[in-house]
């Protein structure tokens, strides 16, 4: 009988306590966060835009309503979430998305968001609107956002998706838009060099790539290119030199490719360097510019924003939060925010070698 009265007495007065009580460490922790539901996920594209994030857009939505979540689109990114610009998302919001470039939320670069005010602001917009969890698909820029915001207001979850062209995030093998970007670059590529064996001309191509290489590197090989300039290798413009000076001479047509933030300075200014000391080349500059952001995403694009888009729900309940979702050797990773941004700047040298090798 007292057996059964301590029984009963735990049972009410006690459990609610240890209940309670592991509520407030789960909320403070995360770790053990699935416990407290996910009612309403803010969702928001941020920095550059970049093909698939549409396909990353629909996943989210349609997996959330799946798991009877609600979804907010954040218009704007940061920028938006700070002024309350948001909109009920629901299945069809996200119908016949999946194929366009861009994003339907829009996308913006915030000042804002790096100061603690902006980022204050910011939570009580999304407070007011009873969103309880956030996922941000973009690049170095969202995620150095988030974590800040995560760390300040750690009762809202926040977790990433890698949408960049510029696939210079750690964490992930490729990023949403990077494998878009960079056939769009061939194709492009191929076309001048329809052009540049005509004329016999020598073509410095620019690409974008302010502090990556990464589109440089690929589109390189695939566009069988002379020489290729990136940030990450301080050698690209004495080998371009050597190149000229000492390789085969009877070439018909030649391209190198340069990205943005190659040391030299652009592609108008290697041409010029070049020009000056090559003067019997006849030489021309194409900068690509931000068609490689825009168009259809591949399927590869596609299939990605769709799987981590799916996987950063999945998180959310299982209550992750402060980690990219990315994939690594075809399976799904989670990689801390801080771990993410950090740009990796290693290049593989094989890349390069292979480049010399076969523009013999
Ligand atoms: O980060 C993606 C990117 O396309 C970079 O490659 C490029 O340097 C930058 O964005 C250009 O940004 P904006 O469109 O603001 O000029």
């Amino acid at each position: 009988m007292r057996e059964l009265l301590a029984c009963n007495l735990y049972t009410i007065i006690i459990l609610p306590y240890v209940l309670a009580y592991t509520q407030f460490i789960q909320r403070d922790t995360g770790v053990f966060l699935a416990m407290a539901q996910i009612k309403n996920i803010g969702l928001y594209t941020s920095g550059g835009d970049a093909p698939g994030m549409n396909a990353a857009i629909r996943a989210v939505v349609r997996t959330a309503l799946y798991y009877d979540i609600e979804v907010t689109g954040i218009l704007r990114g940061y920028h938006g979430m700070i002024r309350g610009e948001f909109m009920p998302m629901e299945r069809k919001s996200v119908s016949n998305i999946v194929q366009r470039g861009g994003t339907i939320l829009k996308t913006a670069r915030s000042d804002q968001f790096r100061t603690s005010e902006g980022r204050k602001k910011a939570y009580e917009q999304l407070k007011a609107s009873n969103i309880d969890a956030l996922i941000g698909i973009g690049g170095n820029g969202t995620f150095a956002g988030a974590r800040a915001f995560g760390d300040e207001y750690p009762d809202i979850p926040v977790l990433g998706l890698p949408g960049t062209i510029d696939n210079d995030l750690a964490g992930t093998d490729f990023t949403i838009g990077y494998d878009t970007a960079i056939n769009t670059v061939v194709n492009a590529v191929d076309k001048i060099r329809d052009t540049a064996e005509s004329h016999d001309r020598l073509f410095i191509v620019e690409v974008m790539g302010r502090d990556s290489g990464l589109i440089a590197l690929r589109t390189g090989i695939a566009a069988g290119a002379e020489c290729i300039l990136i940030p990450e290798n301080k050698d690209g413009m004495a080998s371009l030199f050597d190149r000229l000076e000492n390789g085969r001479k009877d070439k018909t047509s030649r391209i190198v490719i340069a990205a943005e933030g190659d040391d030299a300075g652009g592609a108008f200014e290697i041409g010029r360097l070049v020009t000056e000391k090559f003067p019997h080349y006849d030489t021309r500059v194409s900068i690509l510019g931000h068609i490689q952001r825009g168009g259809k995403p591949t399927c590869m694009d596609r299939v990605l924003a769709s799987r981590v888009g799916v996987a950063a729900v999945e998180a959310l309940r299982d209550g992750r939060k402060g980690e990219m979702v990315g994939v690594i050797h075809n399976e799904i990773a989670y990689t801390p925010f801080e771990q993410s941004i950090k740009h990796n700047a290693e290049i593989n040298a094989n890349f390069l070698k292979i480049v010399e090798i076969l523009s013999l």
